[in-house]
């Protein structure tokens, strides 16, 4: 084993059993993008759109993963980690989004689960890391309730070709994305700027949760554990004023609990119901639909990235903005950020899984996602000495050990993300990766976060 070279100190304070991972999705590393009888995903459109992502990047190559696939896991083997999660295109396995699986798709993923198996490592399945087909867009998309239905169906296929190999299936990857960057804020695909759209989309991608869940346990002849990812931060009050307060409480209504009282208790929250009312909004809520939402499931898997304060006034001081509606603005606290400009707040990190146990208790967690781009400086051999990734990785384990000592049940931990990749409207500009992808040759070489990544792993299964 290498040394690492870093000062920051190995991992610590996790069981021998804790689960260690590392993450992609299908649209950021993939490409082949019109291979094999794969269909555009509203992402192949909206890369298409000027001025939607960075410097017109778009997946059509990305890491090329999907004609390096062999190569990609042995590089994930040598991490030493449990557990690779990776995405499945829909577009790939059911081109257009209905009808019958594309036989050439499904077989990649095949190839991929065996070879997974083949090293040792656990794959774990995410069903929908955004990358829905076109046609299904062109249908009305995510505010469309049909396309609950279509995923449902969509599910379907990709368990029947691999339960018998996968023991993990999680169905959407951060719905909130989904629905708010895509549908009303519009800076993800498809890039649309409703609100009522997006409190639909937010109804059917829950449905479609709940529909493919139901559909899953009824084909297995397994046991298996089913799961949603969902990214949270931490909304508190930027003071101790009752219009912050008030702003903390609308920003985690809509960012954590419209998503997880449906899922966990059957019901969208009462206070979130009447803010919506008051501004002539709702879910889309038909007779048995919560019921589904609830379905049980087995593990929450969490993506933070960082926490946030709230205010509840514009910097003039206004409660209101123009239309009427109250200032919900958001502080970043003061400290370092990442390149994404993101604060860097392990503490939250602990008081999110902590309060998770609390108000949801029962419920395993599993940290999906967590990570951090910074501005690489690879050498001539292309290796990169990124202290400050290594430093993120290291506080947020801590904050996840901290996190368990304190009750959380945290089980696991995937570091997003196994390589650089196509980082959404960011396009090829911020890497993620703890393995340094040269795009112009597609040679990837491990970070200095990935030896320090590989020892902790190490590390913590020797302790006793
Ligand atoms: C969450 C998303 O799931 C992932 O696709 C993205 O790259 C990371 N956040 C970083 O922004």
């Amino acid at each position: 084993m290498n040394p690492t070279t870093t000062a920051v100190p190995l991992a610590a304070g996790l069981p021998t059993t804790f689960q260690w991972g590392v993450a992609t999705s299908a649209y950021q590393i993939e490409g082949a993008a019109t291979e094999d009888g794969r269909t555009p995903s509203i992402w192949d459109t909206f890369c298409r759109k000027p001025g939607a992502v960075h410097d017109a990047d778009n997946g059509d190559v990305a890491c090329d993963h999907y004609h390096r696939m062999p190569q990609d896991v042995a590089l994930i083997k040598s991490l030493g980690v449990d557990s690779y999660r990776f995405s499945i295109a829909w577009p790939r396995v059911q081109p257009g989004g209905r009808g019958p699986a594309n036989p050439a798709g499904l077989a990649f993923y095949d190839r991929l689960v065996d070879e997974l198996l083949a090293n040792g490592i656990d794959p774990w399945v995410t069903l929908y890391h955004w990358d829905l087909p076109q046609e299904l867009e062109d249908a009305g998309g995510w505010p469309a309730r049909d396309t609950a239905y279509r995923f449902a169906d969509y599910a379907a296929i990709v368990f029947d070709k691999l339960q018998d190999r996968v023991a993990t299936f999680t169905t959407l990857n951060e719905p909130w994305c989904s629905a708010w960057l895509g549908y009303h804020v519009g800076v993800h695909a498809p890039g649309r700027q409703n609100f009522d759209d997006s409190l639909h989309a937010v109804h059917h991608l829950l449905l479609g949760h709940g529909l493919a869940t139901q559909r899953m346990r009824a084909l297995e002849t397994r046991p298996h554990t089913y799961g949603i990812t969902l990214n949270m931060g931490t909304a508190d009050p930027l003071t101790d004023s009752p219009e912050d307060r008030e702003a903390a409480r609308r920003a985690d209504g809509m960012g954590l609990r419209i998503y997880l009282d449906p899922l966990r208790h059957g019901r969208y929250p009462a206070d979130m119901v009447a803010d919506l009312a008051a501004r002539g909004s709702a879910f889309p809520v038909r007779d048995g639909d919560l019921a589904i939402i609830s379905e049980p499931f087995d593990v929450l898997g969490v993506n933070f990235y960082f926490g946030q304060d709230f205010a509840g006034t514009d910097e003039s001081g206004n409660t209101h903005d123009g239309s009427g509606a109250p200032v919900v603005r958001a502080v970043l606290p003061d400290t370092p950020r990442t390149a994404m400009d993101w604060p860097i707040t392990p503490a939250r990190f602990t008081q999110l899984l902590v309060r998770l146990h609390r108000d949801y208790p029962g419920m395993p967690l599993v940290v999906t996602e967590n990570g951090a781009a910074f501005d690489d400086n690879p050498d001539a051999s292309g290796y990169v000495a990124d202290d400050e990734r290594t430093a993120y990785l290291s506080s947020h384990i801590a904050a996840v050990a901290e996190a368990r000592a304190q009750g959380a049940d945290v089980r696991g931990y995937f570091a997003w993300s196994l390589m650089d990749n196509f980082e959404w409207a960011e396009g090829y500009a911020k890497r993620f990766g703890i393995v340094h992808v040269d795009y112009r040759t597609q040679t990837r070489t491990p970070k200095q976060s990935a030896l320090w990544y590989r020892d902790s792993i190490a590390h913590t299964r020797s302790a006793r």
